[in-house]
């Protein structure tokens, strides 16, 4: 057996579900969760439609580099939404999902070979795959925290030069899972320094960047890097996905873009691998980044959602409207375990422990005490959740 494979943590649900093993929720309460990120949106008609339609393509092994009418529908993608031009054969590449991607960039960069070991950097908290995505390339995990009092701004400034010294790969995500949290320019600058001086690959995660609330979209890791000279995308990738965008998480399809020389390594890598997109997800990948209506519909519900749920939760705990995403990122002023158990005891509403999602960093863990909401059910669902949860909270401080 590999012996990485023993360094996994157990999943964050996995830890949920012992964490309510022996309790009984109140009968009187139906169950609402809000604890799995997953898209509940309805998937639009034309994209089931496109892979309907698309069947005859099943007789033919696809290319692992995908179609160039697929690679072109990414890159006009590109230019719509951020005004970049990048080209189809070289900087581009079909991925089944953002999650599969993150896991096997970091395969493809990191040089476990190297003594001391090489250190693989991550917010947090965090999205669960790169820890073991650092841990199975044979990297350190390096926890850099983003907590309230930097509006959860990564703080990189916050690791030693000897960290860095070792850094092979940063998991950058924005928005971010679970703050919401956008990077803005100066930090992919500050980023984009560290990583020319240190030599590390950036593995930008945007899996979230069509879902947000203010009015300016949230800002792209390559269109930072082009704002700031970096035309050639240097040890920069990004990763994008349908999953959010479409509401299509059992299509498993997304893309990542940036840095050439990355990028035919990494299909190098793919290609072994057998991470090939099955030509009719291809087809209805096309027919999805080509269409922004339903994306602009989507946005709007989880906008109107928000609007309605965030306000009846501010005045108790210590949440706000994020940037971006669909996740509330709240404060509760006390263990989050004991207040996720005793909520779906009473309420039979699940909920996330922030603590899952983090690691102990220093003294404390910046997960602690908070909770995550994904507010992915319809909105009358997440406002019946949020008042439970408010009645839940002053019966508590009574
Ligand atoms: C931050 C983040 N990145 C990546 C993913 C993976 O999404 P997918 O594999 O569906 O593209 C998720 C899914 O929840 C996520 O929250």
């Amino acid at each position: 057996m590999n012996p990485l494979l023993s360094k996994l943590q157990p999943y964050p649900f996995e830890r949920l579900r012992r964490l309510f093993e022996g309790i009984t929720p109140h009968p009187d309460f139906s169950p609402i969760s809000l604890g799995i990120g997953e898209p509940k949106h309805a998937t639009p008609a034309f994209i089931k439609d496109a892979l309907a339609a698309s069947m005859a393509t099943l007789a033919a092994y696809p290319a692992t580099a995908g179609t160039l009418a697929l690679r072109t529908a990414f890159t006009d993608w590109l230019q719509r939404r951020y005004a970049l031009q990048l080209d189809p054969a070289t900087q581009v590449l079909p991925v089944n999902g953002s999650r599969e991607a993150l896991f096997s960039l970091a395969q493809t960069v990191v040089d476990g070979s190297k003594s001391p070991a090489p250190v693989v950097v991550s917010p947090n908290p965090f999205y669960q795959i790169y820890e073991g995505a650092a841990l199975l390339s044979g990297a350190e995990p390096y926890y850099v925290p983003s907590v309230p009092s930097r509006n959860f701004a990564v703080d990189w400034d916050s690791v030693p030069e000897a960290v860095w010294e070792r850094t092979q790969l940063v998991f950058v995500c924005s928005p971010g899972n679970p703050t919401g949290a956008v990077m803005s320019l100066d930090e992919w600058k500050k980023l984009f320094a560290l990583s020319d001086r240190y030599g590390f690959v950036i593995a930008a995660d945007e899996c979230y960047s069509e879902i947000y609330f203010r009015d300016e979209p949230p800002l792209g890791g390559l269109e930072a890097a082009a704002q700031l000279g970096r035309g050639d995308f240097r040890n920069l990738i990004a990763l994008t996905s349908l999953s959010k965008r479409s509401n299509v998480p059992g299509l498993r399809s997304g893309f990542v873009a940036g840095d050439a020389r990355l990028m035919k390594q990494f299909l190098l890598y793919r290609t072994y691998h057998g991470s090939a997109m099955s030509p009719i997800v291809q087809a209805a990948s096309i027919a999805a980044w080509g269409d922004e209506a339903h994306v602009v519909e989507n946005r709007a519900m989880y906008r109107a959602k928000f609007a309605e749920v965030t306000p009846l939760l501010t005045a108790l705990l210590d949440v706000s409207l994020p940037d971006a995403g669909f996740y509330l990122w709240a404060g509760v002023g006390e263990s989050d375990t004991a207040f996720a158990r005793d909520l779906l005891a009473q309420y039979n509403v699940t909920v996330l422990p922030g603590s899952y999602l983090a690691r102990d960093s220093g003294a404390s863990n910046p997960g602690a005490k908070r909770i995550r909401m994904a507010l992915v059910a319809e909105t009358a669902e997440c406002v019946e959740a949020a008042q439970r949860i408010v009645q839940f909270v002053k019966n508590r401080s009574k």
